[in-house]
């Protein structure tokens, strides 16, 4: 691991609204199919809620790399207590990656969760998506339920 790399050069903290230019930035490039509206919205609500945050990773005190986004949930599946810290996104810039930077986010996502009164954690990912499975398993989540999930669009009249 080059010096540039190591985990001193970086910091993670909560974000705050000046972070929202980077922020956006970053939630675009992980989640391209939603609009800069609704990012915007969602970014919004986490900012205005204590059950939600959003845990930014900067490299030198600056540049922004990657975010774990935290929330409570009343429930998850799998869970067997109330209050479940839920990890909603988790994203490391590609050429960041396999450092040890993923780790210290969801570590800290989990101190967030506890210090808010959660007993367990729970996440989710696509089937396909088979780094974050490998991932997630390296930092002992364990798989409990695959899912399909349907839409249908209801009649206005
Ligand atoms: C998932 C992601 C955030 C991990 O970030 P990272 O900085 O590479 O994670 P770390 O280096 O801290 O690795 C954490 C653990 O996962 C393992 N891991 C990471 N990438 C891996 C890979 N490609 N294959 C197998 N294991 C991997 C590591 O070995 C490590 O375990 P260890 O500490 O016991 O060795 C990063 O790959 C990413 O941003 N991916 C794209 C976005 C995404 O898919 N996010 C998850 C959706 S829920």
């Amino acid at each position: 691991m080059s010096l540039a790399h190591s985990p001193a050069a970086f910091t993670i903290r909560p974000a705050g609204p000046p972070d929202l230019p980077a922020w956006l930035a970053l939630r675009m490039a992980f989640w391209p199919e939603d609009s800069e509206a609704a990012h915007r919205e969602q970014m919004a609500d986490i900012l205005g809620d204590a059950d939600q945050a959003a845990l930014l990773l900067f490299q030198d005190g600056g540049r922004l790399c990657g975010f774990a986004e935290v929330t409570i949930h009343p429930r998850a599946i799998g869970c067997e207590t109330h209050r479940v810290g839920y990890l909603e996104g988790w994203f490391v810039e590609e050429g960041l990656r396999r450092c040890g930077h993923g780790r210290r986010l969801v570590e800290e996502a989990e101190r967030w969760a506890a210090s808010r009164g959660a007993r367990e954690m729970a996440s989710d990912t696509q089937l396909d998506n088979g780094i974050s499975r490998a991932a997630h398993a390296r930092l002992g989540y364990e798989e409990v339920q695959a899912l399909v999930h349907f839409r249908k669009r209801l009649r206005s009249d």
